[in-house]
Parts: structure tokens; C-alpha cells; sequence
């Protein structure tokens, strides 16, 4: 059975730090109400010439660096991204024209918070069914160019950057000792549009807009969303939640995360956080705290991780893997 295997994984952020602090002198907030609501203490937000399809391209070289494979190697590459470069093409084929790459296939995946978990889900069905045999997956966003900076209910939580990992499909066992994706779970309910969106759009307004959230409905739906994906995971392969090594958590806010595994009881020790240090970045949250935590050498070979998201839409969806 083939198995998507973890090659390489990457980050990159932009170069400037935005503290809270600095926030406080562009709207009516603190440091103490962002960091006891969100958990967040900084993001980087994306400077002149900095861009998903830039960030994004930083991360998938980095990602192929560290897997000793060169673009050469790669038949597939996946952006999930809510903020691409332009409408159209897809901005995966322009991360693909800048690593030189002219084979293969690229594109964009949106899924907001959720994309990386969906394109994870969806290169490793690609490599399973034998349409792809590497893949970089990659999450870029630039959120900061989607905010309303003069509502201090939504600016202050997001940030920008990308994350990427590259699969391989590889032969496994086809039991839960192999490397590689195990499961994956994805979900969606349009019914709650209205509680996480964007104003505008080329079909409506021809506008870019902006994004409205209310903050506190789509807070109600989250942990109980999160915990069934996970819960998912586990009855789907017959491993146990104790037998977990890692939850790394789409990072929105610390209050989600920290009630998503108390609900399951799996302790804090277990969970990688970056919201601190990131706010939220959407579909690049995941591959950031991935590429943190494995670089930092948490994540070790053969551990057992748990990737999960929720997001606008309503997306949501868990991805259970071996490092
Ligand atoms: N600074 C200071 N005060 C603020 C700020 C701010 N930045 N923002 C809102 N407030 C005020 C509100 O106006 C309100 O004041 P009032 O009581 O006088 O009316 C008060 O703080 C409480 O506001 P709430 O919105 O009720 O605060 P809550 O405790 O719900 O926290 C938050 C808000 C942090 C947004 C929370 O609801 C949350 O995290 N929700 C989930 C959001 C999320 O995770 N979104 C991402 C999903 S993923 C994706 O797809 C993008």
C-alpha cells in the first residue's frame, strides 16, 4: 500500500514583527485584551514585494532543501491559500514558474483555515491513486491584506506567512506502524456563510473586500467541530488518543486550542502552539507550527501527529499521519 510520506518541510515569514503593542496606536485595544481572548502576543504582516506567491515559493524551497530533492523531483504542487496573488492563474503555478519547474501539474486550493488540511487530504489521495509520486503541499497567506484595519474585532488576530511539506509516496505495510498519512477527515456546512466571510469577490462586488467575522458564533462551533474530526481520526485507524505524540492545531486562538484538548483529554504538553508568536495565518498556521516544531526536534521520526482546522465556510477536517 503507498503511503504519503513526510519528506521536507519549510517555513517562511515576513520580515516585519507587529507587536501588540504596536496595534494599540492604530485602534482601540490592548495587549492584555488580545493576549487574554487570543493567546496572540505578535504577527508578521507582509511587507512591499512580499506576497503569497513569494512567501509561498521561500517555504516550498525550503521544504525541498531539507528533503535533498530539487523541482526536478516534484510532479504536483498544492497551494491552499484564501489570498492569492491574483484571481487568476492560480498562484501554485506561478510558485511553480518561480522554482523553474515547467512539469507536472500545479493549483490552488481554498478551504480558508481548513487548506492545508484539505490539500494534504487531496495530494495524498493524488499519490495514492498514482497520479502524483511527490508533492509539495504548501500553505501561504497574507490575511493582512484582506483586513478591515479600522475593526479592532478582526485586525488584531490575523498575520501573514507560509508553511510547506513535500510527500513522497512510499511502499508501507498498510498497517498504523507506517510513515506517512493515515487518515483524513474533511468537512464543510455552508449554512454558516454569514458567521466568517469576505465582502467581496469577482463575481459580486468586483471588489477584493474585506473579511467580517463574528467572532463569538464561530468561537461556539469550533471545539465541537475540531473534537469530532479528531475523534474521527482515531475510530477511522483504531489508535488511541493516548497514543498520540503530537496535536499540531490550526492556531486561531489559544482559548480554542487549549479547549479542544482538554476536551480530549490530551495534555497541553502534547500540542504545538505558535499563535503567540503568529496569530492566526490561516492556511499557513498548520505547516508554520510543523515546520517549528520539527525543526526545533519535537516531532521526531515515526511520531504520531495530529494535523487539525477549522475554518470560514464552515471548513473543518483532521489529517492523522506518521512523521
Ligand atoms: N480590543 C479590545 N476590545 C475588543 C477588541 C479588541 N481588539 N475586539 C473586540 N473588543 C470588545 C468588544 O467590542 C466587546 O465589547 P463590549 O462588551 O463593550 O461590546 C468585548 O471586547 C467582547 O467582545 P467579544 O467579541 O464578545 O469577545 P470574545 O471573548 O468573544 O473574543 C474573539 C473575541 C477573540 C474574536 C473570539 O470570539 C474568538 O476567538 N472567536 C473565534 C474566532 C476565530 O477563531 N476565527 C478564526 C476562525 S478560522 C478562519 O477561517 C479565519
Amino acid at each position: 500500500m503507498i503511503r504519503s510520506v513526510v519528506r521536507g518541510f519549510g517555513a517562511s515569514l515576513p520580515a516585519r514583527v507587529v507587536t501588540n503593542r504596536e496595534l494599540e496606536g492604530q485602534v482601540e485595544t490592548s495587549d492584555e485584551w488580545i493576549v487574554q481572548r487570543t493567546g496572540i502576543r505578535q504577527r508578521y504582516i507582509a511587507g512591499e514585494g512580499e506576497t503569497t506567491a513569494s512567501l509561498g515559493t521561500a517555504a516550498a524551497q525550503s521544504a525541498l532543501d531539507r528533503a535533498g530533492l530539487t523541482p526536478a523531483d516534484i510532479d504536483l504542487i498544492i497551494l491552499a491559500t484564501s489570498t492569492p496573488n491574483n484571481t487568476f492563474p492560480a498562484t501554485a503555478v506561478e510558485i511553480q514558474n518561480r522554482l523553474g519547474m515547467s512539469h507536472g501539474a500545479a493549483f490552488d486550493m481554498q478551504a480558508v483555515c481548513t487548506g492545508f488540511v484539505y490539500a494534504m487530504a487531496t495530494a495524498d489521495a493524488y499519490i495514492r491513486g498514482g497520479l502524483a509520486k511527490r508533492a509539495i503541499v504548501i500553505g501561504a497567506e497574507t490575511f493582512s491584506r484582506l483586513l478591515d484595519w479600522e475593526d479592532r474585532t478582526t485586525c488584531v488576530l490575523f498575520g501573514d506567512g507560509a508553511g510547506a511539506v513535500v510527500l513522497e509516496g512510499v511502499e508501507g505495510k498498510g498497517d498504523t506502524s507506517d510513515r506517512g498519512v493515515l487518515t483524513a477527515h474533511l468537512r464543510s456546512d455552508g449554512a454558516h456563510k454569514e458567521k466568517l466571510y469576505v465582502d467581496g469577490g469577482p463575481s459580486t462586488t468586483g471588489t477584493v473586500g474585506h473579511l467580517r467575522m463574528q467572532g463569538r458564533e464561530v468561537f461556539k462551533h469550533a471545539v465541537g467541530n475540531i473534537t469530532d474530526v479528531i475523534v474521527a481520526a482515531f475510530d477511522a485507524t483504531g489508535l488511541s488518543i493516548e497514543e498520540l505524540d503530537w496535536l499540531v492545531p490550526h492556531q486561531a486562538n489559544i482559548r480554542i486550542i487549549e479547549g479542544s484538548a482538554k476536551k480530549l483529554a490530551i495534555p497541553m504538553e502534547k500540542v504545538v502552539v505558535t499563535v503567540d508568536q503568529h496569530g492566526n495565518t490561516s492556511a499557513a498556521s498548520i505547516p508554520l507550527a510543523l515546520a517549528q516544531a520539527a525543526g526545533d526536534g519535537r516531532i521526531k521520526q515515526g511520531d504520531l501527529v495530529l494535523l487539525e482546522a477549522m475554518g470560514g465556510g464552515f471548513t473543518w477536517g483532521s489529517v492523522l499521519l506518521r512523521w
